[in-house]
Order: structure tokens, then C-alpha cells, then sequence
């Protein structure tokens, strides 16, 4: 079977660093390391009924969550890549407490957060998951990396993205020169150009949110989630309701066929008064992707999700995100 020619993720990182004479090279080699750091747990992940790594590590997180095996095996992964190889000066992960520091004498000029394995309730019922990573430019100017390098806004991204461990495997990311999606082909070990300059549909028809949590939010947000259920022939309504509880794949659906996922504010857990979802690695990053693709992302308190100020590594954020107009008018909404 003669294989598609197909561009290889490497080919597209390259020609991209074509078009800043000024690149040194480090991002590329930052992207490279991530790539292989999701080859590597996309083999673990495609065999987890098999290998001792289905269930629960028997730790919890500095979120008070109870931490999966597979959780660890993605962060042990991607720290372990990244530590040494001289493009970072300090990293943030969702299962680490504090900033973790690199080797000494290989600070680089980056930082990177990350959510190692989003979705981690999934992981037992073989439902998609993913690992989802933000790339800024450090703002010290040399040695070792400080929180300060971490806490910056989302706008100021140089690179972000996700990659889904589902039917496929894919890596979907930009360097602020749209979004572009590549599907491994685990035969060759090699991840194609599938889904160039993806676009998100500026209107869509599904909605994603955890409906459970309905008595929990603020009446606006109610009121919002009835408007699209509510019948009118002309703004296609109501909208299909999806949620899979894996941020990585509802986001992911919304970025290809259209679509608004919450996870608004609710009174749940007094622990957690600014929604569940984490600025740092979570919201910012796919912030970024989403409005390369021509979508938007609020916090439903008035802020764009890009111009919030990190204050904490894993402070929490309420995540309004999808197709433009419908983030538009669920914004009109939480608004009151
Ligand atoms: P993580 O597995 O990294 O902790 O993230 C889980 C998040 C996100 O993936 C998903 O959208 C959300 O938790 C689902 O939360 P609920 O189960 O409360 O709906
Ligand atoms: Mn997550
Ligand atoms: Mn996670």
C-alpha cells in the first residue's frame, strides 16, 4: 500500500521556523521533545487495559484529586524529556504543587505548563483523554526560572496546545500562525498533517456542559443553558447537548464541527469559588488555540480568558470557549 506523501509534523515545525529568520531553533527543539513525550504516552494509553496502569495511584494532587496512575506516567514523562534539554528555564505541572526547576546550567530561554493527562476520570472507561501544554517566553533574564516566568498572561503565548489520545491520536497546536492538526500513524511512528489551518465554525449547535451541576449556578448561566434549549427554527435551536467530561475531547469536537463547552462559576464546593478548571494549563492554552481558529473564550465575569493575570500556579478559572457567536450571546447572558 503506497502511504500518502503527507507532511510530517517536523516538516511543518520547520518550514514554520523558516518564517523568523531570527529563530534560534530552541522552540522547535521544545516541540520536538513534546512530541515525542506524546508518542511516548500514547503507546502507554493504547495499552492501559493491559499494562498495571489502569486505577488510581493510591496519592492524591495538590488539587485535592485523587491521582491516576496514568497521570503519572504522562507527568514522569514530559518532566523527564524537558528537564535537561536546555529550551526551558523552569516548567508547571497540574500534578506538582510548586514550580519544578530544571538541571542546573541548562536554563533556556522558555517556560512551559502543563496538564499531563486532562480527563483523568476517562482513563478506566476508555474515553478519550489528552495532555494539553503552554509555551511562554521566559521574562528573567538568565538562570534559573522564577514563578514569574510561569505567571503570565495567556495573550503572551508563543506556542499552545493538546495532544488527544482518542480513536486517533493527534497533536493539534500553534505557533500563532493558525492552528493545525496531525494524526499519528503509530505504523511509522510519525504524526501527518491531517487538519491544516483548522478554522472553528463561527455558529454552531452543540452545547457542553455538566448539566449535574445545574442547581449550582448563578441564575444567568441557568437562564442561558434554557435559551439554547429553547425551540427557534432560525438559530437552529435547540442545541444537541455533548459532554464527555474530558475537556480535551469536548474542545476538541467544538474546534472541528462547532460548538460552546462551560464550565462556568457554581457554588458547589466553597473550595472552589472560581470554577474547576485551571487558568495556567487548561484555559489559557486552549484560549490561545481557540482564537487562532477564530473563536473566543471568556471567563463569564467580563474577562477575556487571553488577558487574565495568573496570580497563583493553579489558580481556577471559569471557562466559557467555542464558536465565536455562541460565546457572543452566552456572554450577553452571564452579562445579565
Ligand atoms: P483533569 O483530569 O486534568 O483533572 O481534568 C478534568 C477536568 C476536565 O477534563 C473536564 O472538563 C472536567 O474536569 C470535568 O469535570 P466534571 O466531572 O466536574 O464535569
Ligand atoms: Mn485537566
Ligand atoms: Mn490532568
Amino acid at each position: 500500500m503506497n502511504r500518502p506523501l503527507g507532511i510530517t509534523v517536523h516538516r511543518h515545525i520547520m518550514d514554520d521556523q523558516r518564517l523568523h529568520p531570527e529563530a534560534t531553533g530552541d522552540l522547535t527543539g521544545l516541540l520536538n521533545e513534546l512530541i515525542v513525550a506524546g508518542k511516548t504516552i500514547s503507546a502507554e494509553v493504547n495499552m492501559a487495559g493491559l499494562a498495571d496502569i489502569l486505577g488510581q495511584s493510591g496519592h492524591t494532587n495538590i488539587q485535592g484529586e485523587t491521582v491516576q496512575k496514568l497521570d503519572d506516567y504522562a507527568n514522569t514523562t514530559i518532566k523527564r524529556r524537558l528537564a535537561g534539554c536546555g529550551y526551558i528555564c523552569a516548567m508547571a505541572s497540574e500534578e506538582d504543587a510548586d514550580m519544578i526547576e530544571v538541571p542546573a546550567g541548562t536554563a533556556g530561554k522558555y517556560t512551559i505548563a502543563f496538564d499531563p493527562l486532562d480527563g483523568s476520570s476517562n482513563i478506566d472507561v476508555n474515553v478519550s483523554v489528552g495532555t494539553i501544554f503552554s509555551v511562554h517566553r521566559r521574562r528573567s533574564a538568565s538562570g534559573m526560572g522564577e514563578e514569574a516566568d510561569l505567571l503570565q498572561i495567556g495573550r503572551d503565548q508563543v506556542a499552545a496546545g493538546y495532544i488527544i489520545y482518542g480513536s486517533s491520536t493527534m497533536l493539534v497546536f500553534s505557533t500563532g500562525n493558525g492552528v493545525h492538526g496531525f494524526t499519528l500513524d503509530p505504523s511509522v511512528g510519525e504524526f501527518f498533517l491531517s487538519h491544516p489551518n483548522i478554522r472553528i465554525p463561527e455558529r454552531s449547535r452543540y452545547f457542553s456542559i455538566n448539566e449535574g451541576n445545574y442547581r449550582y449556578w448563578p441564575e444567568n448561566t441557568r437562564r442561558y443553558v434554557e435559551y439554547l434549549k429553547d425551540k427557534d427554527k432560525e438559530s437552529g435551536r435547540p442545541y444537541s447537548a455533548r459532554y464527555i467530561g474530558s475537556l480535551v475531547a469536548d474542545f476538541h469536537r467544538n474546534l472541528i464541527v462547532g460548538g460552546i463547552f462551560l464550565y462556568p462559576l457554581d457554588n458547589k464546593n466553597p473550595a472552589k469559588p472560581s470554577g474547576k478548571l485551571r487558568l495556567l494549563y487548561e484555559a489559557a492554552p486552549l484560549a490561545f488555540l481557540v482564537k487562532q481558529a477564530g473563536g473566543r473564550a471568556i471567563d463569564g465575569e467580563g474577562h477575556d480568558i487571553l488577558d487574565i493575570v495568573p496570580t497563583e500556579l493553579h489558580q481556577r478559572v471559569p471557562l466559557i470557549i467555542g464558536s465565536r457567536q455562541d460565546v457572543d450571546t452566552a456572554e450577553k447572558f452571564l452579562a445579565g
